[in-house]
């Protein structure tokens, strides 16, 4: 059997509804999203959990550890979201290999949803009874929802991979020529892949604590002291984290396909030398550096990690013929520029509102009065989300009424 004319055969008959290499950005670009707070909740649930335990030493760590709880319960529900996006731009472009993925580990991709509704309450518990007196036993929450969260990620992680390993699939689905539809395994896990990126939420944690300390800084109800100790914390954290994920990486570099040319290809290099500056960079940073910056360079490295993915994915492909540019596109424009100005409008004016809004309230400890900048931008949104709805609903009145005449 030719597995790349099955996946040829496999795509959507109807075709997409415009050119694939944008869905292909898209992908990569709300991944790069999904994957930065995947990071942040784990790294600062890992946090928490730490600074828990260490409580009774003393200092900030009571304080410290309820504040990352409060990171790690938003981030967990914004990854869940943001996970969204890339999730449907690969059901469009890959979807013989998702789909194939999901159903030869049926089991485990049901199981993903519940564990992390598990987890995720777990997590709710422990955030409920993280005071400053409570008995240390209230940590076997916190335990449970962070292993569950690494169990969703490797599922995730064996679903991404099984899809780019079209030749086994026959053998996962029918093992010695007898089909089993039980869907009960992970059937391929490539575990420097799956430490290395889950790995990041170590440095992740400390780029977000010296943003933390800078952005907390004109507030008077936080104290210099405090703000000094997770600045520092989060430096050391994020010299070692950065220094320490060169390991798996390169040895997800070093279990690359020969056949591919992956081990040649320049992005792959470029992540490991980005991971050794951004460790360098950490260890002499200055307390004048804005707090920001070393976030904005882990999310460029992120980007570099997403579009490093993504030629993975295009060179263990192409030996089968699957290559996305050859999809059958059935143009539909009226969705099309629905769709962006949906993103430009929903996603940049109400969502450029709400951050604003967000960020300058939350620098400031008494009554929060917007300026006129701020007000203008509501006003802004209200509109947009106004004709927004109004060209939602008038769009699908009309293909309605036209459909039922046709
Ligand atoms: C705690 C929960 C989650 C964790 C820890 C997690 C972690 C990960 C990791 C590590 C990857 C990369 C896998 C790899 O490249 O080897 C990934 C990819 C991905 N995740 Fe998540 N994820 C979680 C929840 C979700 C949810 C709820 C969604 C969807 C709503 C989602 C959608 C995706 C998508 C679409 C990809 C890319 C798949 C691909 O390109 O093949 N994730 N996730």
């Amino acid at each position: 059997m030719d597995i790349g004319a099955v996946m040829n055969t496999m795509r959507d008959p109807a075709g997409i509804p415009a050119q694939p290499v944008i869905f292909q950005v898209l992908m990569v670009l709300t991944w790069v999203l999904h994957i930065a707070f995947v990071h942040l909740a784990l790294g600062s649930a890992g946090l928490a959990i730490y600074a828990f335990h260490r409580r009774a030493a003393g200092g900030d760590w009571a304080r410290l550890s309820m504040a990352m709880t409060k990171v790690a319960k938003v981030c967990v529900s914004l990854l869940i979201v943001l996970g969204v996006a890339p999730l449907l731009f690969t059901q469009v472009i890959y979807d013989p290999q998702w789909y194939t993925s999901n159903v030869l580990s049926g089991r485990w991709a049901i199981a993903f949803i519940f564990t992390l509704i598990v987890g995720y309450c777990c997590w709710f518990a422990f955030y409920h009874a993280n005071r400053e007196q409570t008995k240390r036993q209230v940590g076997c929450y916190a335990w449970v929802a962070l292993l569950l969260f690494c169990l969703d990620g490797l599922i995730m992680h064996a679903l991404s991979y099984q899809a780019l390993l079209p030749a086994k699939w026959m053998s996962w689905y029918a093992p010695g020529g007898v089909v089993d539809t039980r869907g009960a395994a992970l059937h391929a896990i490539q575990w420097p892949r799956y430490v290395f990126i889950m790995g990041l939420s170590v440095p992740a944690v400390g780029v977000y604590l010296i943003a933390y300390a800078h952005y907390f800084a004109p507030r008077t109800d936080r104290e210099a002291g405090y703000l000094a100790f997770a600045r520092n914390l989060g430096k050391r954290i994020a010299r070692w984290g950065f220094a320490l994920s060169m390991l798996p990486m390169l040895a997800w570099q070093l279990d690359l396909p020969a056949g591919t040319g992956l081990v040649a290809q320049p992005v792959g290099w470029l992540i490991l030398a980005g991971l050794a500056l951004m460790a360098i960079w950490s260890g002499l940073l200055s307390d004048r550096t804005n707090g920001y910056m070393p976030a904005a360079g882990g999310l460029l490295l992120l980007s570099l990690l997403a579009l490093w993915r993504e030629i993975v994915r295009i060179r263990y492909l192409r030996p089968f013929g699957y290559d996305i540019r050859s999809y059958h596109v059935n143009p539909d424009w009226p969705s099309t520029v629905l769709f962006f100005l949906t993103l430009a409008g929903i996603g940049g004016l109400v969502g450029g509102f709400y951050l604003t809004l967000l960020y300058q309230a939350g620098r400031n400890e008494r009554c929060y009065d917007a300026d006129r900048y701020v007000a203008r931008l509501a006003t802004g949104a209200v509109s947009v989300l106004g004709v927004w709805i109004a060209a939602f609903f008038a769009y699908g009145f009309v293909i309605s009424v036209r459909d039922s005449f046709n």
